[in-house]
C-alpha cells in the first residue's frame, strides 16, 4: 500500500521508514471521551470485516488510540502508524477522529471493506504513515432522490456507509416529488396511504415510448426515519431533509386533493404521477396549504435536527397560478407583482417559519426569482449563476450545477448507457469540477458553504442502476469536496485514476455495482453492438 493511493487525497502524507504496525486479535483500542462514535465504528464495521476483537486497553500500548486535540480543526484529524507506538488517530473534533478511522481503513486496504474476515488470524500490517487532514469544505454532500425510485430503508443505510466511506458528510434527502411522498406524516396519513404508491412508471426518460405496468411504491415510516437520523448522526453525517413546495407536489394534491387549484383542475381525479417531467399541478396559494405544511414540517423538525431543512422550491410552472381566479386574487390582495412572487411568499413563509424555530431554509435556486427570503440559502443547481448571485447578496450556497454534478447524466458517449440521458459527464470532468467559481471576492467565496453530487432516479429503478450511475464519479466529487486540488487544469487526473485503481478494490469488496473503468465497455469492443448515436442532450426528466 503506497500512501499515494488514498481516496480522497489528504492534505499531507509521510511514509517514514521502518516497519509498519501489527494490527491481530490482541490489537487493543484505547478511545479518550468524545471519541465513542469512531470506537464503536472500529469495532462494528472494521473489527469486523478483520475479525479483530479490538479489546479496550492502555493509552500507552502499541494498540489504536483515539484522542481528540485542541489544536486541529474541526473535522481534522492527524494519523499516525508505526511498528513502536501502533496506530494513533487524533482528531479536532469527533469528526475529524471519525474521518482519520476512514483512512485507517484504506490503509490497512480492501478486506478492511468487508462485513466479516475472509482471511482469518492474518496479521494485517499498516505501513508507517503520518497523516494530516482537513477538509475544504463543511458541506460535502450526496442527494438521493428517493421520491421517483423509492430505495427501501437498507440501500440508504448502505449509502451513508458509502458516504462515510468517502468522507461525504450531508446527505440532502429528496422525499417528495410528483411521482411520489416517502415520509410518514402522522396528521396526514395519506400523504403515504395514497401518495407513496403509483400504478405504473414511465420506463427510460420522459420521451420513452415504454412503460412499467406494476405498481411502484414504499415510505419510510417515522421510526424508519429516526433510524436513518442516528445511523447518519454515528457516521459524522447530517441528514437535510427535502420537502419540495410549491411545485412537484402532485403526489401531495392526490393524497389531498385540496392542497391543489380546484378552480381550474379537478384535483380529486388526480392520481400520483406515473411519468416524468415536471407536473402542471402546483399548491393552491391559500392559507390552509399554508397550514397544512406548517402540520407537515413540524413533523419533520421533531424527526430532522439538521440546521438547515430544505423546502425545493424548483420548477413551479405558473400556468395554474395565471388561470385560476382564486390564485390571482391571491396576487392582488397581498400586493404582489406578478406569479414569481406569488412562489416567492410561499418561501418567504416558511423562512419565517423555520427561522423562528431556530432553523435555517435552503432552496433550489428558482427561490431567487421574486426576491430571495431574508436568511434562506441556496442549492445552485441551473449552473454556477444562482449560486453567484446569492452569494453577492449574502447567502450561504451549496454548488450543486447539474452541468457538473449530476450523477444521472451519462458517464460516456457511448448510446449504450443504460438508459442515456442527458450530457456527457465523465469520470474526468467530475474531478474537474470547481465549486466556487471564480470571480467572488475572498468574502462571497466563503459563503459557498460546499457542493453535492444530486442523484435525480427517473432511470435508476433499482440500486444497481443507482450504483452504476454513482460510482465511480462519486469518488471523484469526494476528492473535489474534501480534498485541496488545484484549479481545474492543473489537477493530476492521471495520478487520480492511479489511485483510484486500489480504490476499484475497496468498492469490490463493499459490493458497489460500479460503472467499470475508462474505455469502452467489453460489448462495445464488438462492432456491430452499438445502438444508435445520441445527437446532443436527450430530455433527461
Ligand atoms: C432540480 O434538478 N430540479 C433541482
Amino acid at each position: 500500500m503506497t500512501d499515494t493511493e488514498l481516496i480522497p487525497a489528504p492534505r499531507a502524507v509521510e511514509g517514514p521508514p521502518g516497519p509498519g504496525a501489527a494490527l491481530g486479535r490482541d490489537t487493543t483500542l484505547w478511545a479518550a471521551p468524545g471519541t465513542e462514535t469512531t470506537e464503536r465504528w472500529l469495532r462494528g464495521a472494521l473489527g469486523a470485516a478483520l475479525g479483530l476483537p479490538l479489546r479496550p486497553g492502555p493509552q500507552d500500548g502499541a494498540g489504536v488510540r483515539l484522542l481528540l486535540d485542541d489544536a486541529l480543526a474541526p473535522e481534522a484529524y492527524r494519523l499516525d502508524a508505526s511498528a513502536d507506538a501502533g496506530v494513533e488517530i487524533r482528531g479536532g473534533d469527533a469528526a475529524g477522529v471519525f474521518w482519520g478511522a476512514q483512512t485507517l481503513r484504506q490503509l490497512i486496504g480492501p478486506d478492511a471493506f468487508r462485513r466479516a474476515p475472509v482471511r482469518p488470524d492474518t496479521v494485517l500490517t499498516v505501513a508507517p504513515r503520518v497523516v494530516e487532514d482537513a477538509p475544504r469544505f463543511r458541506w460535502r454532500g450526496l442527494m438521493l432522490d428517493v421520491a421517483r425510485h423509492f430505495m427501501p430503508k437498507d440501500g440508504v443505510l448502505r449509502y451513508l456507509d458509502l458516504m462515510a466511506a468517502h468522507k461525504l458528510n450531508v446527505l440532502h434527502f429528496h422525499l417528495t416529488d410528483d411521482q411520489g411522498w416517502r415520509v410518514e406524516i402522522g396528521r396526514y396519513p395519506e400523504l403515504t396511504r395514497t401518495g407513496s404508491w403509483r400504478a405504473r412508471t414511465k420506463y427510460g426518460h420522459r420521451a420513452s415510448p415504454l412503460w412499467e405496468d406494476k405498481p411502484h411504491g414504499g415510505h419510510y415510516t417515522r421510526d424508519d426515519i429516526r433510524e436513518i437520523v442516528a445511523y447518519a448522526a454515528e457516521r459524522h453525517i447530517t441528514v437535510v431533509p427535502e420537502i419540495d413546495i410549491p411545485g412537484h407536489s402532485q403526489a401531495a394534491i392526490a393524497a389531498y386533493p385540496e392542497l391543489g387549484n380546484t378552480d381550474v383542475v379537478d384535483t380529486a381525479a388526480l392520481t400520483v404521477w406515473d411519468t416524468w417531467g415536471v407536473s402542471e399541478n402546483v399548491l393552491a396559494p391559500t392559507d390552509a396549504t399554508l397550514r397544512f405544511y406548517e402540520g407537515v414540517f413540524e413533523e419533520l423538525l421533531e424527526l430532522f435536527p439538521s440546521e438547515f431543512i430544505h423546502v425545493g422550491g424548483d420548477e413551479c410552472p405558473k400556468a395554474q397560478w395565471r388561470s385560476s381566479p382564486a390564485a390571482q386574487a391571491r396576487i392582488r390582495e397581498l400586493g404582489l407583482a406578478d406569479e414569481d412572487e406569488l412562489q416567492s411568499w410561499f418561501i418567504k413563509h416558511f423562512d419565517r417559519w423555520l427561522t423562528a424555530r431556530g432553523r435555517r431554509l435552503i432552496g433550489w435556486d428558482e427561490i431567487l426569482e421574486g426576491g430571495l427570503a431574508e436568511g434562506a440559502a441556496v442549492s445552485s443547481w441551473r449552473g454556477y449563476a444562482g449560486g453567484i448571485a446569492a452569494a453577492r447578496a449574502g447567502h450561504d450556497v451549496v454548488m450543486c450545477p447539474e452541468q457538473q454534478v449530476y450523477l444521472d447524466h451519462r458517464q460516456d458517449a457511448g448510446a449504450d448507457e443504460p438508459v442515456p440521458i442527458g450530457f456527457v459527464r465523465t469520470l474526468e470532468d467530475v474531478y474537474r469540477f470547481e465549486p466556487v467559481p471564480s470571480g467572488l471576492t475572498r468574502e462571497e467565496a466563503a459563503h459557498v458553504l460546499g457542493t453535492q453530487a444530486n442523484v435525480w432516479t427517473e432511470v435508476m429503478e433499482n440500486q444497481a442502476r443507482v450504483d452504476y450511475q454513482v460510482f465511480p464519479r462519486l469518488a471523484a466529487f469526494a476528492e473535489v469536496a474534501w480534498s485541496a486540488l488545484p484549479a481545474p487544469d492543473a489537477r493530476d487526473f492521471t495520478g487520480f485514476e492511479r489511485r483510484m485503481a486500489a480504490h476499484y478494490r475497496r468498492l469490490d469488496a463493499l459490493g458497489v455495482g460500479y460503472r467499470p473503468p475508462a474505455g469502452p465497455l467489453p460489448w462495445q469492443r464488438r462492432p456491430g453492438v452499438l445502438g444508435r448515436p445520441i445527437d446532443g442532450p436527450p430530455p433527461n426528466k
